[in-house]
């Protein structure tokens, strides 16, 4: 993956002394924002099933930005195993400032071949594991007055076609994020979500492109994961210190334009099996 070489925008050592734990961090667009925290002064743990490639990533980021990045293998959706991640956490660093919540299943899937427990699964991954990681991680995050960040999609906005799993999933944790704002405000802690658009060269865009013009993109580019990464930063920062509750879209407005060129009948006729 490219290297995130955050940012000219910010001060190098903003973070410094902070410490991020990241769920879904070794690969994609949860992997560009820790970097990019990395890259500002925090030390990080990165959290996700497959244990070699999170330990494979932790160690380029390492390298990559000379800071202080650990992995620990685990599923969102047990709580015994976020809780151990936090334990981990606090044990190599001593406290959590910022959590994201990252981690998150999806593939698309018209209603028909959508069974039960693919349903289940992503709203389990998704929704259960943004929960489950924030209640192992919040005594910890109000003791520090940090902030989370919950990643988010545009999906439910305009009832994307082959999404109603994941795009329910992100509406849930989009009122996690309000309900959260409300509660830890006074903490002293701010919860906020981002909601990437398109972003190339990731897993998610190779299963989820589908159809997808670039053209249809408001900004006529695709979106890097740089784009999340600065998002990231900014929320995180003391510039943001009065935002709460709020999901930021950052997609170069495509929600605002879906342009699926091949509806409706990509609903009537939905190809048969697994995309
Ligand atoms: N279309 C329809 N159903 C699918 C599917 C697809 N492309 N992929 C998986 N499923 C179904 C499975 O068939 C299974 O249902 P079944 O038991 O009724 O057959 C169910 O989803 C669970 O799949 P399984 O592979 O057992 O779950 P898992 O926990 O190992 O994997 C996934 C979770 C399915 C979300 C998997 O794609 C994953 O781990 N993804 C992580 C990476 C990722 O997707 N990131 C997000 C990029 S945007």
């Amino acid at each position: 993956m490219a290297s995130v070489a955050t940012t000219q925008v910010f001060k190098q050592d903003i973070f410094a002394g902070k410490v991020l734990l990241c769920t879904g961090g070794g690969s994609g667009i949860c992997r560009g924002m820790t970097e990019a925290m990395v890259r500002h002064g925090a030390k990080a743990v990165i959290v996700s099933r497959s244990k070699d490639k999170l330990e494979q990533a932790a160690r380029e980021m390492s390298q990559a930005t000379g800071g202080e990045i650990i992995a620990v293998a685990g599923d969102v959706r047990k709580p015994a195993d976020v809780e151990n991640a936090v334990k981990q956490t606090v044990e190599r660093f001593g406290r959590i400032d910022f959590l994201i919540n990252g981690a998150a299943g999806n593939f698309l899937a018209p209603f028909q071949n959508l069974s039960y427990n693919a349903f289940r699964t992503v709203i389990e991954i998704d929704l259960l594991g943004t929960f489950n990681m924030t209640k192992a991680a919040v005594e910890h995050i109000k003791q520090a007055k940090g902030a989370i960040i919950n990643v988010s999609a545009t999906l439910y906005y305009t009832g994307t076609p082959y999404q109603q799993h994941a795009g329910s999933a992100k509406a849930a944790i989009d009122a996690l994020t309000k309900h959260w704002a409300v509660e830890l405000g006074p903490h002293g802690v701010r919860v906020n979500g981002i909601a990437p658009g398109p972003i190339g060269n990731t897993v998610g865009m190779d299963k989820l492109g589908l159809g997808f013009e670039v053209e249809s993109i408001p900004m006529q580019r695709m979106g890097d994961v740089q784009d999340i990464a600065q998002s990231t930063v900014f929320l995180f920062s003391e510039g943001a210190n009065w935002i709460t509750g709020v999901t930021l879209v950052v997609d170069g407005g495509q929600w605002m334009n879906p342009n699926y060129i091949a509806y409706p009948a990509m609903v009537l006729t939905p190809p048969q099996g697994k995309l």
